[in-house]
């Protein structure tokens, strides 16, 4: 058994996602049966005593593998040493709000603790951004960190490659298990584009074996792209078990590697691979593999799913204008 705990920070930790995420990453499901860990939760002062509150029912859980949680409002605590950071608490739109004073909102939040992970985190630190605009509070928070490594800094696109299996799987009769090589590309939003033209239902093409382009851009595709907005009306909140569920998945293969031949959609920054601008943190397919995350090399794009993709690339260019007007990254 691993004896030194790894450091687990969550942010927005009092929040619906945290309440539920916490519970799962204490109980092993995070990075393993056999790894210890400390958990570090920050939130905002008015939050911290809801934030105690959870910490007391962890407690009284009484998980072996949970070493201990500090919680406080100082990023600089929080990240101080941490390994894995999962960015989750983040500012949601308000009635009135326009999309700068969003952006504006967000960047108050992820630029102090992108400089706070630069100045205390791990060398090994490695981060998931979970809260909204997740690609671009993940590439503001990145570009606060110049130290890190830019692969460490990562957006969830993990909740919409699950939506994506499981449409798949109803379509098809297949079971969950059946499915690999699911992609979603570009942005956490509805200009998402998840795709079937690499996929596989037990073995066989996705695309093919459901046969039906109609089902594909009308059903499928607005579906799994609108289904945060649907959960919204269905709950009158946002997705959070789900939410949380997708980052366990993220970090779990992150740090213990993809299965051999399969890959997972991952929010990374670009390298240029499939025409996505250099720099710009986007949903692609990814394996794991000792501990980094690799984009998959070598797919064919095909004409549908470069507009689709080329659409989903530019309203993450104009998140990243926009940031960069703000004077955010
Ligand atoms: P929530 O409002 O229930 O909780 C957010 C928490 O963040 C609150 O407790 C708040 O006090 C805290 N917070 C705000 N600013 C903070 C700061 N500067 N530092 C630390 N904590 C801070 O929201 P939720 O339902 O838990 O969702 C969290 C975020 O995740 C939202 O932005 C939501 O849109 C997003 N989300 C993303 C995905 C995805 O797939 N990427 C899916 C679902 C939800
Ligand atoms: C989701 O995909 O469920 C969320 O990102 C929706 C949201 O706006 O919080």
């Amino acid at each position: 058994m691993t004896t030194t705990p790894v450091n687990v920070t969550v942010t927005g930790a009092a929040g619906q996602i945290g309440y539920g995420l916490l519970f799962r990453i204490a109980s092993g499901q995070l990075l393993g049966p056999d790894v210890p860990l400390r958990l570090r939760l920050l939130e905002i002062p008015p939050a911290l005593k809801a934030a105690e509150g959870t910490a007391m029912e962890l407690d009284d859980c009484a998980f072996g593998l949970l070493r201990g949680i500090d919680i406080t409002d100082d990023p600089r605590v929080a990240f101080d040493g941490t390994n894995i950071a999962l960015l989750v608490g983040a500012r949601p739109r308000t009635a009135g709000m326009e999309r700068g004073d969003l952006l504006s909102a967000n960047g108050g939040i992820f630029k102090p603790q992108g400089e706070a992970i630069n100045a205390v985190a791990a060398d090994d630190v490695r981060v998931l951004v979970v809260g909204n605009p997740a690609n671009t509070n993940a590439l503001i928070a990145a570009s606060h960190a110049p130290d890190v490594p830019r692969d460490r800094f990562t957006a969830m696109m993990r909740l919409d490659h699950n939506r994506a299996i499981s449409q798949l799987a109803k379509k098809t009769g297949a079971a969950v298990g059946d499915i690999r090589r699911m992609t979603v590309w570009g942005n956490h939003s509805a200009s998402q584009y998840p795709d079937l033209v690499h996929a596989e239902v037990g073995g066989e093409n996705a695309a093919e074996l459901v046969g039906d382009q109609a089902w594909i851009e009308n059903e499928f595709i607005p579906t799994v792209a609108k289904r945060g907005a649907a959960i919204i009306e269905a709950r009158g909140a946002s997705s959070a078990a789900s939410a949380g569920s997708a980052a366990i998945d993220h970090v779990h293969d992150w740090v213990n590697g993809t299965p051999e031949g399969d890959w997972v959609s991952v929010g990374m920054v670009s390298d240029g691979s499939y025409g996505v601008p250099e720099g710009l943190i986007a949903g692609f397919p990814a394996m794991s593999k000792n501990g980094a995350w690799q984009i998959v090399q070598g797919l064919e794009i095909d004409e549908f799913s470069r507009a689709r993709i080329d659409a989903s690339v530019a309203e993450l260019v104009g998140e990243r204008d926009a940031v960069k007007e703000l004077g955010l990254i």
